[in-house]
């Protein structure tokens, strides 16, 4: 019996076929913060194969024991569900296992196909397997080559048995070395088994949004030029680096966030109904949305972009340090925190309608946010000394996920005096059910070989063609003063006057 009426149905046949599932680079925070726990989750939603098996493949010494010991503690501390009982992790532990091994070393790939061929008979993962690189880009020739030469490479063709690769971002730093890394990817791979994981996609009210936009008719007629004024879409963190100084120093917000989650982001918000929910159909219609962005060059890039970086500031009412005082940062760095753009989709749905974007670290809150601001109505009846708000429709991705319709209303009482209302749907109430993590759809979605959700390489690489001429330019540029922004404020001033400019401001978050 379902305790809430609005969930039947909602369990559907998506077991997936027998595999085995390794990581390399299993001794990485990763593994035991995200992609332990995910699988535990699928196994205790019963969507793991009855024949399946995960190897955890890593430099660092281990037993299996040892392995399935750690994990387990990840798993207790970062499980969507807890308690992690002994039952349920005995089940799922009995399906670890562990090879200590250097990527370039070739006996340890050895070593790993035999343990895979192993668990062929024992676990009954017949063959098919799934790599998941967990492991700095540096190492993919080498993890990509050494697979090969063992033979762990199934032909694409085969259709007795798969073999599909994982990869996690950062998908290169600009244009140049995201195609090189997918050209190294497609030589020991085919497009079609390479999964390139953006969790964003993965999240429930991502997916949502698709389901907002195609499930219901009463949006999309809106859903346009004539009757939007403008969209933004914001991706505010309330965190600081948190100990990845020497990550951010190379990455900076716009390829950390913008150049693949915010993208992301826009190309659902963006994009045309595709013919079919299949992988290449949704992906083509995403594409075509950063290939109608139009690019931002030359003199554009001061006018239609800002960067920020924190200064020390206060979140809670405790003292933060700025980002410059960070562990493993350069004092005079020059990376960027927070990011602002006015972009232009230039096709038939979107032109004329500017879309805000903004991200950044160490905002007064978290808060992830796509709106949808709706013109002003053409004519003020009701209204006619007071300005009628016009409708904002706020899809809130995170925390506190749901969505929003703010409308006029008439107050009560023997006048007609308007006032801004909001009709309110909050996912968590509604379903009353923890929704899956992104990293649990997302593998279970490679075990079944669905790609819908994965960034595909033409997108990638679109996505790089728009952001890398602004990087450049930021380079050769007049450069700003850093830092300026507090911690725990709305970013710079420059981002608000941005969209001031255009007569609009940010939405409140
Ligand atoms: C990661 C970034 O990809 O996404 C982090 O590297 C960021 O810097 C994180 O904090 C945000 O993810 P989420 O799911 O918390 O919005």
């Amino acid at each position: 019996m379902y305790a809430n009426p609005l969930r039947v149905g909602l369990e559907t046949e998506r077991v997936a076929p027998p595999c085995a599932f390794v990581i390399f680079g299993a001794s990485g925070d990763l593994t035991r913060r995200k992609l332990i726990p995910a699988l535990y989750n699928l196994n205790v939603s019963r969507l793991l194969p009855a024949s399946f098996a995960m190897i955890g493949f890593a430099n660092t010494e281990s037993t299996t024991e040892q392995f399935r010991e750690n994990m387990h503690v990840g798993t207790a501390q970062f499980s969507r569900r807890k308690p992690v009982e002994d039952a349920t992790w005995l089940d799922f532990a009995s399906r670890l296992h562990y090879v200590t091994g250097t990527f370039e070393d070739a006996a340890a790939y050895a070593r790993l196909r035999e343990k895979l061929e192993e668990l062929d008979q024992t676990a009954g993962t017949r063959g098919n397997r799934i790599y998941y690189l967990a492991i700095p880009p540096s190492l993919f020739p080498m993890a990509i080559e050494n697979l090969a030469k063992a033979g762990l490479v199934s032909d694409p063709n085969d259709r007795s048995r798969f073999t599909r690769i994982i990869v996690e971002k950062p998908f290169g730093r600009d244009l140049a070395s995201g195609d090189a890394l997918n050209h190294q990817l497609h030589k020991g791979f085919a497009e079609s088994q390479i999964f390139r994981i953006d969790h964003y996609l993965g999240k429930e009210t991502v997916q949502n949004l698709l389901a907002f936009r195609f499930g219901n008719e009463i949006f999309e007629p809106l859903w346009n030029r004539n009757h939007i004024d403008h969209v933004q879409i914001s991706v505010a963190e309330d965190i600081g680096v948190e100990g990845r100084g020497k990550f951010y120093e190379e990455a900076g917000t716009t390829r950390d966030i913008v150049q693949n989650h915010l993208l992301q982001l826009l190309m659902v918000m963006a994009m045309e109904p595709p013919a079919a929910f299949e992988a290449d159909a949704v992906r083509d219609e995403k594409v075509k949305v950063l290939r109608a962005l139009r690019p931002i060059v030359g003199e554009s890039v001061s006018k239609l972009t800002v960067r920020g970086q924190y200064a020390h500031g206060s979140f809670a009412g405790k003292p933060v340090v700025g980002y410059r005082e960070e562990p493993n940062v350069s004092p005079h760095s020059m990376i960027e925190t927070y990011v602002a753009m006015k972009l232009e989709v230039d096709n038939w749905r979107w032109a004329g309608v500017p879309i805000y974007i903004r991200a950044g670290k160490r905002l007064t809150k978290r808060s992830t946010e796509i709106s949808i601001h709706f013109k002003r109505v053409p004519h003020s009846l009701l209204s006619p000394k007071e300005p009628i708000t016009p409708d904002v429709l706020a899809l809130r991705i995170q925390p506190d996920d749901g969505i929003s319709l703010r409308f006029m209303a008439k107050v009560p009482g023997p006048s007609m005096i308007l006032r801004p209302v909001n009709m309110d749907f909050h996912y968590g109430t509604t379903f009353a059910e923890s929704s899956p993590e992104a990293y649990e759809r997302l593998n279970l979605d490679c075990m079944l070989g669905d790609p819908t959700l994965f960034a595909r390489a033409d997108e990638v690489s679109a996505a790089w063609r728009f952001i890398t001429p602004v990087i450049e330019a930021w380079q050769h540029g007049v450069q700003p003063t850093f830092p300026n922004y507090h911690a725990g404020t709305w970013g710079p001033d420059d981002a608000a006057r941005l969209i001031e400019r255009d007569g609009r401001a940010w939405r409140r978050l």
